[in-house]
């Protein structure tokens, strides 16, 4: 199988963040925000993989500052590691406020995305290689980020097996 680099699979997406984002605070609403990390990181482990691919899961996303309307938002990610079929996604986001140049970064957080092949199965994935300092830091650690996965996996898989899907009205 194929090694690609990290820096093969960077997507950059610059938004302005718009009305219909915002919060009643008047800054970026959460939810907005989580669209924008799912897709950038879904270009990305798209432009690795060259599959189609769907979200198994996201770690979490930290927010590290607020972001007001009219500001922008700058999102980079690339695919940090990879397994036999899935793929770790890096997400950062830097905010810009237009008016005075500031920027801050605002969130971070990873996902893993699995490819599919034409028939909707995991299909393997290219490995992945680390060129920069942050990337190979990145990459140091993506192994205790997948034992945390799989632990979390266990556990909620015990949790799910007691829950009800009846009608909930
Ligand atoms: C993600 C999905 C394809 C995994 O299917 P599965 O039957 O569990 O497949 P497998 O057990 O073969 O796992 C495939 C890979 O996914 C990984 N995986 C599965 N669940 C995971 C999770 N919750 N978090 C991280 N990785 C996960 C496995 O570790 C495995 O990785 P590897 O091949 O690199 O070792 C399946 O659960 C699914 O389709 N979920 C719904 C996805 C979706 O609708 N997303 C939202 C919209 S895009």
């Amino acid at each position: 199988m194929k090694v690609k680099t990290m820096q093969a699979s960077r997507t950059i997406q610059a938004s302005l963040v718009q009305p219909s984002d915002t919060n009643y605070h008047g800054t970026i609403f959460g939810g907005s925000m989580m669209a924008f990390i799912d897709e950038v990181a879904a270009i990305s482990a798209m432009r690795h993989s060259r599959r189609p691919v769907v979200t198994a899961s996201i770690d979490s996303i930290d927010f590290l500052s607020p972001v007001k309307m009219g500001h922008s938002i700058c999102l980079e990610a690339f695919v940090s590691s990879t397994g036999r079929t899935s793929m770790e996604v890096f997400v950062k986001v830097i905010s810009e406020n237009l008016q005075t140049g500031e920027r801050a970064l605002t969130a971070t957080s990873f996902l893993t995305f699995v490819a599919l092949d034409e028939q909707g199965n995991p299909t393997e994935v290219p490995a992945v290689v680390p060129e920069t300092e942050e990337e190979k830091r990145l990459m140091a650690s993506a192994e205790e980020r997948k034992k945390m996965r799989k632990e979390r996996k266990e556990n909620s898989k015990a949790f799910i097996s007691n829950l009800t899907i009846e009608k909930m009205i």
